[in-house]
């Protein structure tokens, strides 16, 4: 059973089918239209819906994309579209601005954008109107309109809307839920202790409360597909008309989404979205933070997870080049066994893993993360270990590389000593250039090496020509990439980044 609220009303479903979307949740069983349909893809924003949750004494909101988030994923949270934003006749301050600065025409995309900008109001002005909107396309307005109203709504002065007026009471019924959940799991002996089940017509989605029961569900029934985020998972619902016969849902297994610091390295949760992932990767290791805030888009961050992103085993996943030039590795568990698996062994094919039957990632293991940003600072200057992320794609937000690249460099005193250097987009895996880091290792830091270097990567790759990019043009900008990397240490105060300067 989940349990959730649809705006300040109480939902507890047992019997629905786990493939189910959030939207047509919405617009077939609760006629809640407002919430619009245009790729069900993740894409375009149509569906953007705001999923409230506890967080110590207040609640957070965030944008999901209702069509590619399946309705195990509102268990414990309240559910907010855009119909619930209105109260009585009188618009709320974000429709409100949306009407005053005529940023809507057609108005497919409207809802969409105003639930974006309700919850980028609700952050109280932490995030940035670019990053929030990032994720909704609008084909017939034009964009000004819509960021005049956003701008509008940042210079005002708001009251507390009704969210905020029952945030307390809210807080204390999802709490409770939550505290129901937990009893109601362990108590409870078919599906196993500590799993919850939802299911309709043959159809089962179990929901372990517990790393434990996660690791003896799986075990027991191997053939289930697991779901983080699901922002991979669903497009095989909505996109190829797939029907999972028993889904495992993270979502409920607290150890899965923690996110820390330990003495030696940075231990993240498979299953934290990326959204939680940010803060701590920001003030450690501020170039993969970079490369997050270009990973999809808003509502694709607040569900997706690093897990998933390395399961998958796609050859343009992002996470992999950075986390292979990290040298990062993987905690597995299968059962009560658990392994550490290094990353460079993880990926064996096109979308090929080395996770057994009944094992999945517990955790991503980042090494030699052990000093504050500030601290780093004030270390020598040539000795210095520099990594370089880049992901060149067709848009800035909300894009899929071409080629996505991640050097880590440790340079003493002119000379390379060790140099990580990893590639996606380049080959059937996201890959280490093995050719290219033994040209490096050993050189001067200069051009000529570096120009040496990029004729090995010639090497390392022979990548394939698609939709996205051609061959040709793939091998040309990985060697670009390297090259700047290069002019990057050499200034490092030149701004070349065109993030830095449009
Ligand atoms: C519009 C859109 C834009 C996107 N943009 C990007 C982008 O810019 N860069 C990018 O890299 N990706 C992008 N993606 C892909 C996707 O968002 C990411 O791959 C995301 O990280 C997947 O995480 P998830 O939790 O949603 O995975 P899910 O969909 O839940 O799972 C993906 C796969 O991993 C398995 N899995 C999940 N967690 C585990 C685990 N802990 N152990 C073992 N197996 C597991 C699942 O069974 C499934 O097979 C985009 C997707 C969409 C829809
Ligand atoms: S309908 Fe386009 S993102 Fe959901
Ligand atoms: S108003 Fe028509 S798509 Fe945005």
């Amino acid at each position: 059973m989940i349990q959730f609220l649809l705006n300040q009303r109480l939902h507890r479903e047992s019997q629905l089918d786990p493939n189910t979307t959030v939207l047509s949740w919405l617009r077939r069983t609760q006629q809640r239209c407002g919430t619009k349909e245009g790729c069900a893809s993740g894409d375009c924003g149509a569906c953007t819906v705001v999923l409230a949750e506890p967080a110590g004494d207040r609640l957070r909101y965030r944008t999901v994309n209702a069509c590619i988030t399946l309705v195990s994923a509102l268990d414990g949270k309240q559910l907010i579209t855009v119909e619930d934003l209105k109260q009585r006749d009188q618009l709320h301050p974000v429709q409100q601005a949306m009407v005053d600065c005529h940023a809507s025409q057609c108005g497919f995309c409207t809802p969409g954008f105003v639930m974006s900008l309700f919850a980028l109001q609700k952050q109280g002005g932490q995030g940035s109107t670019e990053q929030a909107l990032a994720g909704n396309l609008c084909r017939c307005t034009g964009y000004r309109p819509i960021v005049a109203a956003a701008d509008q709504l940042a210079a005002q002065e708001t009251a507390d809307d009704q969210f905020d007026q029952t945030e307390a009471q809210t807080l204390a019924r999802l709490k409770a839920l939550a505290a129901e959940a937990s009893v109601s799991g362990t108590s409870s002996s078919q599906p196993p202790a500590g799993v919850r089940q939802l299911t309709h017509d043959g159809r089962r989605c179990l929901m372990p409360g517990s790393l434990d029961a996660l690791a003896a569900a799986y075990l027991a029934e191997p053939q289930a597909r697991l779901v983080a985020g699901g922002t991979d998972l669903a497009l095989a619902i909505t996109q190829r008309s797939q029907r999972f016969p028993l889904l495992i849902s993270l979502n409920q297994v607290p150890e899965l989404r923690a996110v820390e610091q330990q003495p030696h390295q940075l231990a993240i949760g498979a299953a934290a979205p990326l959204t939680d992932c940010l803060p701590l990767l920001r003030e450690r290791i501020p170039a993969f933070a970079d490369l997050l805030t270009r990973f999809a888009s808003q509502q694709i961050r607040n569900q997706g997870t690093l897990g998933g992103n390395l399961a998958n085993g796609s050859p343009i996943g992002d996470a992999a080049p950075v986390l292979l030039a990290l040298n990062a590795a993987l905690e597995l568990r299968r059962g009560s066994e658990t392994r550490t698996l290094p990353l460079d062994d993880f990926f064996l094919g096109y979308r090929q893993t080395a996770l057994q039957p009944g094992e999945f990632i517990t955790r991503i293991l980042i090494p030699g993360v052990t000093v504050s940003q500030k601290e780093a600072a004030s270390m020598p200057l040539n000795v210095t270990t520099s990594l370089y992320v880049y992901k060149v794609s067709k848009r800035l937000e909300d894009d899929i590389s071409a080629v996505c690249a991640a050097f880590n460099l440790d340079i003493q005193h002119g000379v390379v000593h060790r140099a990580r250097l990893a590639y996606g987009g380049m080959a059937a895996t996201p890959a280490r250039a093995h050719h290219t880091e033994q040209a490096l290792v050993g050189q001067p830091w200069q051009l000529a090496t570096v120009e040496l270097a990029c004729r090995a990567l010639a090497e390392d790759f022979t990548p394939i020509s698609d939709f996205r990019a051609g061959s040709a043009y793939r091998l040309q900008v990985a060697q670009n990439l390297l090259r700047r990397a290069y002019f990057e240490h050499a200034a490092p105060q030149q701004i070349i980044k065109v993030t830095d300067y449009v």
